[in-house]
Order: C-alpha cells, then structure tokens, then sequence
C-alpha cells in the first residue's frame, strides 16, 4: 500500500461521509490487547473457529457454527463477523470503545478475506489517527459493531478537533506567491497580495469572477499556504434564514443540531482561547462560503453581518454570535470569511450592506494567460478566436479551456482530428451560454459565423441558425 499523509487520509475520510456520496460506516470494537495490531497490520482483523464467513446462509448458521466450535467468547459475535464481510472498498471505519473513545478512524482498501491458515477475518484498512484517541459524543442509535452513518460533521470534527500543532509562523508573502504558483494556478502577483492584504484588515473578503477562473480553487490555495485550517461550505439556493447555515434547536429534545459551519466556528473560538492561555499566536480559520449568492447572504448570514461589524469596533476584535437560544459562539480575530461569487443571471446580485461589510477582489480572464495556459496545443489559436468572439457576452475561463484539452486529447486516442473534436467542443460548451435578447449577443454569433471556419461546420451551422433567430425574433437561443 502507498505510503498517505495523515492530512491526506483525513480529507479522503471526510469527503467519503459526504451526504452527496453516502457510504456505509461500520464501528468496530478495538481488539481486546490495544488497537496497536490493527494499526501494525493496516487491517481490522479477527481470529474466529469459522471458515469463510460468506458461506454461511443467515447469522443463525454462522452463530451454530461457532457454538459448535466451540468458542465461547464468540456466543452472539456472529454479527460482528458478517458485518465484516459486507464491508466494501471506500468504507469508512471508526475503531472506539465504550464511553465514545475513538481510537483510530480509517478508509477500507480492500474486500473481506479469510485465512484458514489462522482462522483470521480480515479488511485491509489505512488508519488515520494523527489527533486520536479523543472522546466524541456519540448520536443516539450509535452502536458497536453495526453499520449506521457517521455524519460527516461528526468525523469532521474528530479529525480537527484536538489537533494541538503549533500554529506556524505565516510565511513571507513571497512564500505565499510562489505556493499558489507552484500548484498550477495563473494569478498576478497584485491579486495574491490584494487577498492577502484584505484578508488581513477585514477578515471578510468576497471573490468574484467568471466561472472557472479558480475562485474556490484560491481560497483554498492561500489557506493551506499560510497554514490556515479551512472549511469550504457550499451553499444552496433553498438558503432563506440562518439556521440554513448554523443548524437548529430541536424544540422536541432540546438538543443543538449543528452544521459543518458551526462545529468550524466553534473549533476557531477554542483555538483563539486556548492560544491565548498558552500565551501562543493562534491558528487561522478560514471559512470559505461557496457560491455564497446562490442565495440571498442577508437572510442566511445576517447575523454574522451584524457580528462582523461588532468585530471591527470592539477592543479585543471579537464579538458573539447567537446560533440558537442559549448557544453562542465568538467570532475569533483569528477567523477570517472568504465568500465566491459568480455573478450571472443565475445568482443573487449582494445587497450595499454585503458590500459595505467585505473587501472585493475579482479574478480576471487576462487574455495572454489563457494563451500561455493552452501553450502550443493544436487547437489554442482557434479556440481563442472563439474566445475572442463570445468573451464579450458569455466568457469561459481556465475550466473550459482545461476541459476542451481534454476532450481534443482524448479524442486524438481515437483517431480524431483536432478540428473535429474542437468543432464537437464549441458545439457542446459554448454555443449553449450564448443566449438572449442583448444587441451584443448578435454580435456575437456574427463574429462567431466568421470565425468558424470550414473546418468547424457543425458550429458554424448552428450559429447561422441562432444568428438567423435573433434577427427575426429578436433573441437568441441554442435550442
Ligand atoms: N487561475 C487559474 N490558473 C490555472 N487553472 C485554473 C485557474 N483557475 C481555475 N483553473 C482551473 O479550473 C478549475 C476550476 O477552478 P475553480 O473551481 O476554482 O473555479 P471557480 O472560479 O470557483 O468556478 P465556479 O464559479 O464555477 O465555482 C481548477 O480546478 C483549475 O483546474
Ligand atoms: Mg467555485
């Protein structure tokens, strides 16, 4: 198995819990000398007088079987053994004990086995157990040995909280430039600083640009170049109030329902104060709403609207916010909020009171560095006379352009031509933006018709059609 960086497995463990791609969880018990042999073997393993499980029709037979083996230590454990068995590739595994203490939390690499050689049952497992063991509060209805859902906020939280590294001194913004570059990223130098400096003097600092051009990607960049802890929170467009982002109180049973979001803001409050009682710079948070006007940030951050200016005037640069009644988090000088925004018809234009409270820096398109980004690739100069033709009403960006490599590469395995695939890619990924009753859109499909030359006839079809439609009716539209 390759050698994975704690960090590393920790981002795979939080994202597989992710409610988008759900994955079964399944708690084990540590074996009874120590977890030690688990983390040794990289292997949730179990010695048990019984071939391979699979064979067996229900539990009811399995439970014969190791009665008549004999073992009295396995009277009733006959579910602990198939649940072994079921458990798959990607499988998130928590090793803890009674009262809550997790002991290690690990990613399943392979399928069931068994040795007859030694009766051993076993799961290849990457543990993780950089901060652990640490004692969590388990839900209701978590048990030993039994598959439920581990809430990513549970996990999430497991594997930051308790993590007591120094906070770094922040590298020198020199060192923070050629960080961002050294990934891959195209940015000048003035919007690292511009960033960074606004960061610094306002802690709330919305990003806006065209689609692609690596709003999220920045956030989240910077942050882990200056060593800051970062949660990217998506945010939906069914968002109307601020218990969407800071979860609930349950009026039935009295508990808090917290979110990613809240758990994040609280783990920022302890750090600051258990700094500041260690006499030590904290660690940064950073908090990264994405596609923040996806929905309207005066309902769902209103508070924090408030806070934020609370923060600013205050001496100690702190202010509380309320999330439920009774519940109250400060908000940190060490926690900072980065907002993306996508400014299209497709999103929430920001209230004055939004822009009033952040600092804006936007992500350009420069056109020579998207030239350099496509290089001497075959198809860059057409592309970017399509670019030229269409950046006016219905720009794209780095994504589309790294999408459109991808597919003239993977087209040219098949024997394609450039032209072709370019032709399939202006048709699949461009044309469809192009939309609407604005003089400038006709303009467009114009330049566009000159541009597609012969050798992109099937776009170049499609543009009269959409150039004809705009004339006589007025509007534009792919289909
Ligand atoms: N400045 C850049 N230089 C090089 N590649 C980039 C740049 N920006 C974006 N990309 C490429 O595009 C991808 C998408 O970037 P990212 O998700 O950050 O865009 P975004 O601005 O957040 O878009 P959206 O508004 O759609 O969320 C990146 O993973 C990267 O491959
Ligand atoms: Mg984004």
């Amino acid at each position: 198995m390759l050698a994975e960086s704690m960090t590393d497995l920790a981002a795979q463990i939080v994202a597989a819990s992710d409610p988008v791609s759900r994955r079964l969880v399944i708690r084990v018990r540590q074996p009874l000398n120590g977890i030690g042999e688990w983390l040794a073997a990289s292997a949730v393993s179990v010695a048990a007088p019984v071939g391979d499980v699979r064979v067996f029709r229900d539990s009811a037979s399995l439970a014969d079987a190791l009665a008549v083996n004999g073992a009295e230590q396995w009277a009733g454990r006959d579910g602990e053994l198939r649940l072994l068995a079921c458990l798959q590739a990607g499988d998130i595994v928590i090793a803890s004990e009674d009262g809550g203490e997790v002991h290690a939390v690990g990613v399943v690499r392979g399928a069931y086995r068994h040795s007859a050689a030694d009766s051993r049952h076993a799961v290849d497992v990457s543990w993780w157990t950089d901060t652990l063991p640490q004692r969590i509060h388990a839900p209701p209805g978590w048990r030993y040995q039994e598959i439920c859902e581990a809430r990513r906020e549970i996990l999430q939280s497991l594997m930051m909280e308790g993590r007591r590294i120094e906070a770094l001194p922040e590298p020198p913004f020199g060192e923070i430039v050629s960080r961002v570059a050294a990934a891959g990223m195209r940015l000048p130098e003035t919007i690292v600083r511009r960033y960074h400096v606004a960061l610094r003097t306002r802690g709330f600092v919305v990003l806006a640009g065209v689609s692609g051009t690596g709003k999220t990607w920045l956030a989240e960049l910077y942050a882990k170049a200056v060593g800051a802890r970062h949660l990217v929170v998506p945010v939906a467009p069914n968002w109307t109030a601020n218990e969407d982002l800071l979860g609930y109180l349950n009026p039935l049973d009295g508990a808090f329902h917290a979110t990613a979001f809240t758990l994040f803001l609280e783990g920022a409050a302890r750090e600051h104060r258990e700094a500041k009682e260690q006499g030590r710079a904290p660690i940064r948070y950073h908090l990264i709403l994405d596609e923040m006007n996806l929905a309207r940030p005066e309902h769902y951050f209103a508070k924090f609207l408030s806070a934020m200016e609370l923060r600013s005037r205050s001496a100690d640069g702190e202010a509380a916010v309320e999330l439920a009644p009774g519940r109250s988090v400060p908000l940190p000088s060490n926690l900072a909020f980065v907002g993306t925004v996508n400014v299209d018809e497709t999103t929430h234009g920001f209230a004055d009171k939004v822009y009033d409270r952040a600092q804006l820096v936007e992500l350009g398109i420069p056109r020579e560095a998207l030239v350099a980004h496509l290089g001497d690739r075959p198809h860059a100069v057409r592309l970017m006379a399509v670019w030229d033709a269409v950046s006016g009403v219905a720009p794209f960006a780095y994504r589309v352009l790294d999408d459109v490599t991808a597919y003239v590469e993977t087209s040219a395995e098949l024997g394609v031509r450039w032209q072709e695939a370019l032709d399939e890619q202006v048709l699949q990924k461009v044309l469809p933006k192009l939309k609407g009753n604005d003089g400038r859109v006709g303009e467009a499909l114009a330049r566009l018709a000159e541009s597609c030359g012969d050798d992109l006839p099937m776009s170049r079809a499609r543009v009269r059609t959409m150039f004809d439609g705009f004339q006589a009716h007025g509007f534009a539209s792919f289909f």
